[in-house]
């Protein structure tokens, strides 16, 4: 049976990583795919990790299962980082599971079983496995307009009226922070005016947020959705630790549900339980016990924020370093965008074969969509690339 199988749709992030894999030239540069990489191009485990992870192997004495939707203890540690004492807690139901790709495939799940009916809105452009499964789920996606390529920012105006648009019960992906692949994130007074949205439409918002810590710090990058949950009566959220606690291996995220009343949240809880026994029973508890770990010990909480503190601040440097030294190849301000987006991500203004002609003549990776991964920049490395971008787009 297997060889009437018609090869599934590419992933141009996927292809991306064979392609650097298998290029020899020492020089090479890997700006494709999403993961944080400090100067000397490692992805590290973060301290703060490994100390949660040598208390957890003295202590745990099980492996037995745990629960369907993940540990209580897990749960609560995830909704104060993200919701803060935005909602009471009587209003979240929350499910772990495997990274935040789980937790967006859960989401929509949910939205297949209960409004199959529903569009689900996503951003122009967003984050390719969005479309993937939305797709594969069998539900409608309609864009709005989000990116504006000329201003390097968010067409917010293109963004609202397209949003008008929406009806009751359809879906609105948003990204918490860090948009991918733009880095160009809504301001706090468009948080409340989508929130306006939501009041007129009834549309319901689903907040991806991968990379909360990565933009401007943790309270900070999860401001607007916190203001959203607030002024909205119900809410989908799919969180992922696998950026901001190094875990990506590990596959730690969670869906939570801001629900209007008691007992839809314990409906919601029930639903998103039993979603994740038809997937995979159980989901991963290692990864999610090591945030948990870090969350409830003041000492942990604090390596692991200065940790994450010199990640951003690296981040943003190579941002600043990399807009001065285009500006100097190129004579223009054309990419101060750079400087001003935020999280690992910014969308170049390239075509697909000048992406190629970077990879072939200068051993530099982005995807290719032209989206590049600022951690994979070094001082080394920046102003060969900035001489590679000016020269290509010459
Ligand atoms: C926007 C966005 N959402 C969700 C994810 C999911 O990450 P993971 O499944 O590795 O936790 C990613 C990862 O690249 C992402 O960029």
């Amino acid at each position: 049976m297997f060889e009437t199988l018609t090869p599934p749709p590419q992933d141009r992030i996927i292809d991306i990583m064979g392609l650097y894999a298998a290029d020899a030239r020492p020089e090479k540069v890997d700006l494709g795919v999403g993961v944080y990489r400090t100067e000397g191009g490692r992805t590290p485990v973060m301290a703060a990790v490994k100390a949660a992870e040598a208390r957890i192997l003295q202590a745990q004495e099980s492996k037995g299962y745990v629960a369907l939707a993940g540990d209580a203890g897990f749960h609560a540690a995830m909704r104060g980082l993200i919701l803060g004492d935005a909602v009471t807690p009587e209003r979240v139901a929350a499910c772990a599971t495997p990274g935040g790709t789980g937790a967006i495939r859960q989401v929509l799940e949910m939205v297949q079983r209960l409004t199959p009916q529903a569009r689900i809105w996503v951003p122009s452009p967003s984050w390719p496995n969005h479309a993937a499964i939305i797709g594969h789920l069998g539900l409608t996606q309609v864009d709005y307009r989000y990116y504006d390529v000329d201003a390097g920012g968010v067409d917010r105006d293109g963004m609202l009226a397209d949003l008008a648009g929406a009806k009751r019960g359809d879906i609105v992906l948003l990204h918490g922070c860090c948009h991918n692949p733009t880095g160009a994130d809504l301001a706090a007074p468009d948080w409340v005016d989508l929130a306006d949205v939501f009041a007129a439409t009834g549309a319901i918002p689903f907040v991806d947020i991968a990379y909360q810590g990565f933009g401007d710090g943790l309270d900070e990058d999860a401001a607007g959705l916190r203001s959203l949950a607030a002024r909205v009566p119900e809410m989908l959220i799919a969180a992922s630790c696998s950026k901001n606690f190094g875990l990506y291996r590990e596959r730690v995220g969670i869906v939570l549900a801001v629900t209007d009343l008691g007992q839809a949240r314990a409906a919601a809880a029930a639903m998103l339980a039993h979603l994740n026994r038809q997937s995979y029973a159980f989901p991963p508890d290692h990864g999610a016990r090591v945030v948990e770990t870090i969350l409830t010990d003041a000492e942990l909480t604090a390596q692991w924020r200065a940790e994450l503190d010199a990640m951003r601040t690296r981040m943003t440097a190579n941002r600043r370093t990399l807009a001065e030294a285009l500006r100097a190849e190129t004579g223009s301000d054309r990419f101060g965008f750079v400087a001003a987006q935020r999280g690992m991500f910014s969308l170049l203004p390239v075509t697909e074969a000048q992406v190629a002609q970077l990879r072939e003549d200068h051993a530099i990776y982005l995807v290719s969509d032209g989206r590049m991964n600022v951690a994979g920049l070094t001082a080394e490395t920046i102003p060969r690339v900035a001489r590679a971008i000016a020269q290509v787009l010459a």
